[in-house]
C-alpha cells in the first residue's frame, strides 16, 4: 500500500498519524535503483547457531504452553513479532481478539496507532521486537491476573535475555506494573528512565487510550522523545 492510501485509510478510522518532526528531504530524481526484492529487506545482524535453537526452542514452548487457564480459551499463542537482535523491545499488555485470530501482536486499530508511534521516532515495526506481558488472550479482554502473568514471566524474560535490548518500552499501565512490580498509577510512572535489570525502561500510555484520550498524545510524544533521547545517549 502506498504511503497516501495508508494515511487516508488512518484517517478515515479516526487515527491521527504520527510524522516525525524531521522528515527526510524529498529528492526529485532519485539515482538510486533497486535491483533486486533484498534490497527492500531489513538486513539484520545473522543469530549463532545457539541463539537460533534458544529462540526455536521458547517459541514452541510458548505454543504449547499450558501453565495457566488461557491455554482452553486462546486460538493461537502470540509470541511476539520483529527483530531478534532489537535495540528496542516494545512490551505491550496482552493480545485483544485480533491478535488472537492472528497470533501477532498490536494488529488492531491499537496497534496501528504503535506502529505510527513507532514511525514518528524513526522506527519500522521489524526493527523493534514487539512482544506482551502475557502471550495469550484473556478472555472479554480483561485485564491479566496475576498468576497469569508469573506464569508467563518467564517467557518474557528468556525474550529479553536473548534480544539484550538497548531500551524496553513498556506500554501502558499493565506492562509498567508489571515489569517495574508496582501499583504506582502509569501516570506518576511515565515521565522517567526506570531501570529493569540493567536496561533503561520508559513507560508510554497505551495507544488505546490515547484513541479515547486525545489531550494525552502529547506526553506520549513526550515519553517517546525521552525514549529516543536516552537510547542514543547509550550508542553515544
Ligand atoms: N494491546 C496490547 O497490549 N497488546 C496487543 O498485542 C494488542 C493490544
Amino acid at each position: 500500500m502506498d504511503n497516501s492510501t495508508r494515511l487516508q485509510y488512518l484517517e478515515a478510522m479516526g487515527i491521527d498519524v504520527w510524522m516525525p518532526r524531521v522528515s527526510a528531504p524529498v529528492v526529485a530524481n532519485p539515482t538510486f535503483e533497486l535491483t533486486s526484492a533484498s534490497d527492500y529487506a531489513v538486513r539484520e545482524p545473522e543469530l549463532s547457531n545457539l541463539s537460533s535453537s534458544a529462540w526455536a526452542e521458547l517459541e514452541s514452548e510458548v505454543t504449547a504452553c499450558t501453565k495457566c487457564d488461557l491455554c482452553q480459551t486462546r486460538t493461537h499463542t502470540v509470541f511476539g513479532t520483529g527483530s531478534k537482535t532489537a535495540d528496542w523491545m516494545v512490551i505491550g499488555e496482552a493480545p485483544g481478539q485480533h491478535e488472537d485470530e492472528q497470533g501477532k501482536p498490536f494488529v488492531g486499530k491499537a496497534g496501528q496507532l504503535l506502529t505510527e508511534m513507532l514511525r514518528a521516532v524513526g522506527l519500522e515495526r521489524d526493527e523493534v521486537f514487539i512482544t506482551n506481558i502475557l502471550k495469550c488472550r484473556p478472555p472479554g479482554n480483561r485485564d491479566p491476573k496475576p498468576e497469569e502473568a508469573d506464569s508467563c514471566s518467564g517467557y518474557l524474560r528468556r525474550q529479553r535475555e536473548l534480544i539484550k535490548p538497548k531500551i524496553i518500552l513498556a506500554v501502558g499501565r499493565i506492562s509498567a506494573q508489571t515489569l517495574l512490580k508496582t501499583d504506582v498509577p502509569v501516570g506518576k510512572l511515565r515521565g522517567k528512565v526506570h531501570d529493569l535489570d540493567g536496561i533503561p525502561l520508559v513507560v508510554v500510555y497505551h495507544p488505546a487510550y490515547l484513541l479515547r484520550s486525545l489531550l494525552e498524545k502529547r506526553k506520549a510524544w513526550q515519553d517517546l522523545q525521552l525514549a529516543l533521547q536516552t537510547i542514543n545517549t547509550i550508542k553515544g
